[in-house]
């Protein structure tokens, strides 16, 4: 969403662990291995531990859902496995999370406030739901990705990793792409351009050639302006009342 996010200066760690509770370890090998996060793990900015609550059944067929108590379509996550991988992984001060489209709904607030931490863990929903036992005697806070509904809790929990990754120092080689004036803040990206200066007759915009660095700024900015406005009022509202102070 919006472009120039988080003030990341304010952040104190250099590093953060996952620890990842799921059915399907297997889900995030391909993304823990490219581009910026496989080298955040390589270079040990982050690293994630997966954790198969299958591990933890006893169910020789090592089945983690069950047919929900009162009836009604769709398998449960049941307690006594996801128990057992929690307390396997559980720590003092590490927050522990629920992937769930009924959470919390992630945003620049709430990446602020889990960004400096050192660890957190998260269970990946399934099924129709989980077990509310699980939640009430473990989860710290569920959390959406969105309004709308995803078909498991994993695609939810390489979003959390990769919002919260990228604003460690060491995760991206630029790290003044994260660092930008607070007016920006709430606006959505201006549009980029890059050689060719021209394909299909279509050309980068003069200003961009001029090298008159305040009239870039200034170009830049109202291209922010007008494209929030126009895909976001809600963004364009609060940075309205923002810079006038209302
Ligand atoms: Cl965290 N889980 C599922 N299953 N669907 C979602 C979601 C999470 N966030 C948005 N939709």
């Amino acid at each position: 969403m919006s472009a120039r996010d988080v003030s990341i200066s304010a952040l104190s760690r250099d590093y953060l662990i996952f620890n990842i509770l799921t059915l399907f370890p297997e889900f995030f090998e391909s993304p823990l291995k490219t581009g910026l996060t496989g080298k955040a793990v390589e270079s040990g900015v982050i690293k994630v531990e997966l954790v198969d609550i299958r591990n933890f059944s006893e169910n020789k067929h090592r089945r983690c859902d069950d047919y929900p108590y009162g009836g009604g379509s769709g398998m449960v996550l049941t307690a006594p496995p996801v128990f057992r991988a929690i307390e396997s992984v559980k720590k003092d001060n590490v927050p522990l999370f629920l992937t769930s489209p009924s959470g919390r709904v992630l945003d620049r607030d709430f990446i602020r406030e889990f960004s400096g931490k050192e660890e957190i863990s998260i269970v990946c929903g399934n099924y129709e739901g989980v077990d509310q036992r699980i939640i009430d005697r473990y989860i710290d806070c569920e959390v959406s990705i969105g309004d709308y509904v995803l078909s498991g809790g994993e695609f939810a929990a390489l979003v959390i990793v990769n919002a919260l990754s990228r604003c460690l120092p060491g995760f991206m080689s630029n790290a003044s792409s994260l660092e930008e004036e607070s007016f920006e803040e709430d606006l959505l990206e201006y549009p980029h351009y890059t050689r060719p200066g021209e394909i299909d007759g279509i050309s980068v915009p003069e200003v961009l050639l001029s090298g008159n660095h305040e009239k870039i700024r200034l170009w830049r900015e109202t291209q922010s302006i007008e494209k929030t406005k126009r895909v976001r009022p809600d963004l364009y509202s609060k940075y309205i009342e923002k810079i006038t102070g209302d």
